[in-house]
């Protein structure tokens, strides 16, 4: 795959499947302008739907628009690399997941699966809403536990920047070479019928 080009490549499906799930990728490039506070919130709304194990739910969404007090807070956390083009994010996110059940204390042993599900179902919803949304590790985990006043028995599990896509032109030079969606493993290098393959 050629790395010195911004130019889309096409992502294929081997077998047909809605072209919604190829075409959500995950842009750098954002305009830096606010966003309407429904807007953000339906994202919110679409993670509400999500599966969990026993309908505990345990995903927990922090966040800051850009306009919002709040705003330095959630940005500080990045790190260097994600401070290049998320600064110009509309909102950050924080996914906390729960890890103990509110009622009964017991460990929920599937908190982390369940909010990763949650997070694709925000992800998927703002690319349906033509927004960027970007899921980032790099940030001080143990920073947004403290300055975010996240409880023990919480894990923090990532961050995303939510932006309006702007052209790659915005983005400094290394940047603008990997603004394009990537490509993926191929089905069977992660499907396996009857158990895991012997020689693999
Ligand atoms: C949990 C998670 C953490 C990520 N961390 C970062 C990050 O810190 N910085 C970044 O630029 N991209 C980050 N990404 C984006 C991934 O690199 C991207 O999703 C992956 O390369 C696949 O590309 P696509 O989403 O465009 O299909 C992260 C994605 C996820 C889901």
């Amino acid at each position: 795959m050629p790395e010195e080009t911004s130019a889309p490549l096409p992502r294929l499906a081997e077998y047909p499947i809605d072209h919604e799930f190829i075409e959500r990728w995950s842009p750098r490039a954002l305009t830096g302008q606010d966003i309407p506070q429904e807007d953000l919130m339906a994202l919110f709304e679409a993670a509400r739907w999500a599966p969990s194990n026993g309908n505990s739910q345990p995903w927990r969404f922090l966040y800051a628009r850009r306009t919002q007090p709040a705003w330095p807070l959630f940005r500080d956390l990045l790190d260097e690399g994600n401070h290049r083009w998320a600064d110009k994010a509309s909102a950050l996110i924080v996914v906390v997941s729960a890890q103990k059940n509110e009622k009964t204390g017991k460990p929920l042993e599937t908190a982390s699966y369940d909010t990763g599900a949650a997070w694709m179902s925000l992800a998927l919803q703002g690319h349906l809403k033509g927004l960027a949304v970007h899921g980032m590790a790099g940030f001080d985990h143990e920073k947004a536990r403290r300055d975010l006043r996240v409880p023990d028995g919480h894990r923090v599990e990532a961050m995303a920047a939510v932006g309006y896509p702007d052209s790659p032109d915005v983005l400094p030079e290394d940047l603008r070479k990997r603004e394009r969606p990537k490509e993926r493993h191929r089905l069977d290098q992660f499907v396996f019928q009857g158990g895991w393959p012997e020689h693999c």
